[in-house]
């Protein structure tokens, strides 16, 4: 749902023009500076200290956030039940367990569900900001401190969303974003790690950059150097990335004012019933999304003509019940690299049955979700909106 064109177009011009594409580079030779400044721009505007563009994607970004933050073998990590298999796989790359726990009808992880899931070897707990919606932050946050847990907010699907006045990402100890294809903003793939504390921004920044070979810009850091990945972003994702930001405001005010429109013209009509928010007004307004009673009631308005609905159950990957390697325990390439048979995980809770998270398959059931697009005229959402009402009409199940 991104928009793209001219503004991309002329930074990258100027960065391939220069011919410098790789991040480090010295502005005296007429390096343009293109990631360093999206990391400046970005943190800015979530709000946190610092950002880092990796190229690694969302995935990346989650994973440099939970090295950041020293997770690793040994600890378990709560993910909700339903997300993007990567929130879990993250954790997995860290070399630690993720631990499931159901989600409420917002569609985001229920803080009750999140403290029951507590166990002793319990280090962080990771909400997700599903489909623009952000998670109930507040009683997240205040359990995880109660506790002593460090919170990585998952806002991949949440590209500028806000809760309570405050940016997803900038809550928790580090926050993740995605810039892939499907996502508010975009250059394809890439990612972007956000926290305020120094030393997780460090640790992240060592990981990202195979080792810090290229360590020029990071000459400051006081954590030792340590092998990672390489996860750097080119000056071209950081060109794209730079016109994409001046672009995020406009695309969430047409995408708030679309989905607003949606509810107030809905709100109210029988047997439809807009699925709760944690915080309207923070909503990206990418969706609009409903709670039926049951299956059987969110598969008949999806498919009424001109509806055009989702349940959250026909998603793939998006429930855990078909995070297949994961379920399966294939992880890596090598078994004594896959974090399930690591000594210090034993004893840890990898347990994924169905029955595990029962409640989370039920909601995903009797959700129905509009997709929006800022780009949506008047007349479409008109049509959209009034198929909604013929769709609810003599309703019966
Ligand atoms: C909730 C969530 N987390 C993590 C990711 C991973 O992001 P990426 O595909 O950019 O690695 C995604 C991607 O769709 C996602 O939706």
């Amino acid at each position: 749902m991104y928009r793209i064109g001219d503004i991309e177009l002329k930074q990258l011009e100027a960065t391939i023009a220069s011919k410098q594409l790789f991040r480090v580079g010295n502005p005296a030779c007429g390096h343009w500076q293109q990631v360093v400044n999206f990391e400046k721009e970005f943190a800015q505007l979530i709000g946190t200290k610092h950002a880092l563009l990796v190229s690694g994607g969302g995935t990346a970004a989650l994973t440099c956030a939970l090295i950041g933050l020293g997770i690793g073998p040994g600890d378990e990590v709560i993910v909700p039940a339903y997300t993007f298999m990567a929130t879990a796989s993250a954790v997995l790359m860290a070399g630690a367990i993720p631990v499931i726990a159901d989600i409420d009808e917002s569609l985001a992880l229920s803080p009750e569900a999140f403290e029951k899931r507590i166990s002793k070897h319990t280090k962080a707990v990771m909400p997700v900001h599903m489909i623009g919606r952000p998670a109930d932050m507040d009683k997240i946050m205040d359990i995880a401190r109660k506790h002593g847990l460090k919170v990585i907010e998952d806002a991949c699907q949440c590209d500028g969303g806000s809760y309570k006045g405050h940016r997803v990402g900038s809550i928790g100890d580090a926050g993740a974003f995605s810039f892939n294809d499907f996502k508010i903003i975009s250059c394809g793939e890439g990612g972007g790690m956000v926290t305020s504390n120094p030393d997780v921004y460090e640790r992240a920044s060592i990981f990202h950059d195979s080792g810090s070979a290229f360590r020029p810009y990071a000459k400051d850091f006081s954590i030792p150097v340590f092998l990672g990945q390489q996860f750097r972003a080119t000056e071209l994702m950081g060109a794209v990335m730079r016109g994409q930001l001046r672009r995020l405001e406009g695309i969430l005010s047409d995408a708030r004012r679309i989905a607003g429109r949606f509810r107030a013209e809905l709100d109210g009509v029988k047997g439809l019933k807009i699925a709760p928010m944690n915080d309207p007004a923070g909503d990206c307004g990418i969706s609009v999304v409903f709670t039926f009673e049951s299956e059987a009631g969110a598969r008949k308005f999806a498919q009424s003509p001109g509806v055009g609905a989702w349940l959250p159950i026909d998603t793939g990957k998006h429930v855990f019940t078909n995070w297949e390697p994961l379920l399966k325990k294939n992880i890596y390439h090598h078994l004594r690299m896959n974090p399930f048979y690591f000594e210090e995980n034993k004893g840890l809770r990898a347990d994924y049955g169905a029955e595990v998270c029962k409640k989370t398959l039920d909601i995903c059931k009797r959700t129905a979700i509009i997709s929006i697009s800022p780009d949506f005229d008047e007349q479409h959402v008109a049509q959209r909106i009034e198929a909604c009402k013929k769709a609810m009409k003599n309703w019966k199940i």
